[in-house]
């Protein structure tokens, strides 16, 4: 059977953060429950004139070269932060990226478990027509209420992955483990800007699909825990990915060896959440900053949407990645950005809404090439510098 699966990735974040040390000092606490506590020292923070569709554009816009833009007949958008009831922001960011007309493009939700489906369907249809291409794209900008405990575990950004037949970076296997249960533990009704979320419930219930995930994985003849050499977890949090790999360590009798996640932590503790993003953004970072050459050998993912969905599933590293990596580019993105004070902080929190139809025109704020223009007549205007 023909390998599929991710032949490029790419994320983008913006160049605002807000350092978790900032926010420490303005609720009067400890640093070091951010740092140590979550595990996170930055939230990225989009400016007005960003949001998914121009995160996502910058995002695919590394990938998408020429060659491939003619085989692309699917873009499949994940997002839980998505800007319209009806329009798919992928059609916005098919526009920017000049992607031919003979293309499908839909936006899928099931809150941070979304990238994950995309990129199965998408898996799925190149194994049905192998001269094809799918750009999977994940993009959010996870916002909480202001001073609410989950108000830390903000962040931003925009994963894209070039899914195709004979994929020069990751074969994406075909055994996964499924967990689905109807819970409350994080939601956002039609008429609310931020979620609500039951945070102490929903890591509880994180861990519970994730034992939930791995047992149907093992039954459905998955590879043993000992041959993963390496793991990447949802991570709302960093912590959480500590949390879940201790528990799968424990649940497979295994030496917990933090050795097996930390390279996939790194640029999640920079960034933030960016739920259906978050899983595919560790999977970048763990690529560009493991040292030992992997190869040739099997990647656990943990992929959870609250509400909830959750998957279990292999990646196998292909011989000749680290060609194909977007390593400096990346690390570059997150050196280079500016810090915001909180009162800064606050004002782009407030993102500019006119929902009386009004024309509001977005100041020119961020430092990538598709911009957020300005919203009139109830419509969202993008254009590439
Ligand atoms: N030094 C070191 N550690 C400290 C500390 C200090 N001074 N002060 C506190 N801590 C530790 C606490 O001991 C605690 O650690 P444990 O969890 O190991 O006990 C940790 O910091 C967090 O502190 P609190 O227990 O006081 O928790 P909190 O009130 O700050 O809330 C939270 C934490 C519930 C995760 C909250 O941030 C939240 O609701 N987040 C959003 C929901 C979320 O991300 N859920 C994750 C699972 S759901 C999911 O994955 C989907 C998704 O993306 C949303």
């Amino acid at each position: 059977m023909t390998k599929v699966g991710i032949d490029k990735i790419s994320f983008y974040v913006p160049k605002h953060y807000i350092a978790l040390s900032t926010l420490a000092e303005k609720q009067g606490i400890d640093p070091e429950k951010y740092s140590r506590g979550i595990g996170q020292n930055k939230i990225a923070m989009p400016s007005h004139d960003e949001d998914v569709v121009t995160l996502a554009a910058e995002a695919a816009a590394k990938i998408v070269a020429e060659e491939d833009a003619a085989k692309i007949d699917t873009v499949l958008f994940a997002t839980e932060s998505g800007i319209d009831q009806s329009k798919a922001a992928g059609v916005y960011v098919h526009e920017l990226l000049k992607l031919p007309q003979r293309c499908r493009v839909v936006e899928l939700k099931h809150a941070c478990y979304s990238g994950t489906a995309a990129l199965q369907l998408a898996c799925g249809h190149v194994t049905r027509k192998p001269d094809r291409k799918v750009l999977v794209i994940a993009s959010d900008v996870s916002r909480y209420d202001l001073a609410s405990p989950a108000e830390a575990t903000q962040g931003c950004g925009a994963v894209a992955m070039l899914v195709s037949a004979n994929p020069r970076l990751l074969e994406i296997e075909a055994t996964s483990g499924c967990h689905t249960e109807d819970i409350m533990d994080f939601w956002r009704p039609n008429y609310r800007k931020t979620p609500l979320v039951d945070g102490k419930f929903s890591t509880i219930k994180y861990l519970n699909a994730l034992s939930g995930s791995w047992e149907d994985y093992a039954q459905q003849g998955g590879r043993d825990f000992n041959e993963m050499a390496q793991f990447c977890y949802h991570l709302p949090f960093t912590m959480m990915g500590v949390k879940a790999h201790r528990k799968l360590s424990s649940i497979n009798k295994a030496q917990n060896d933090q050795g097996l996640i930390e390279p996939g932590m790194i640029y999640n503790r920079e960034v933030g959440n960016c739920y259906a993003a978050s899983l595919y953004l560790s999977l970048a970072s763990m690529l560009d900053n493991m040292d030992a050459d992997l190869s040739g050998r099997p990647v656990g993912l943990f992929s959870y949407g609250s509400g909830a969905v959750a998957e279990f599933f292999t990646a196998v590293v292909q011989p000749g990645y680290r060609d194909r990596l977007f390593r400096e580019h990346h690390r570059s993105l997150l050196e280079d950005r500016t810090a915001l004070s909180y009162e800064d902080y606050e004002a782009m929190w407030h993102t500019p809404d006119p929902q009386d139809g009004t024309s509001h025109i977005m100041p020119n704020a961020a430092r990538g090439q598709f911009r957020l223009t300005h919203i009139d007549e109830h419509k969202r205007h993008y254009a590439a510098a």
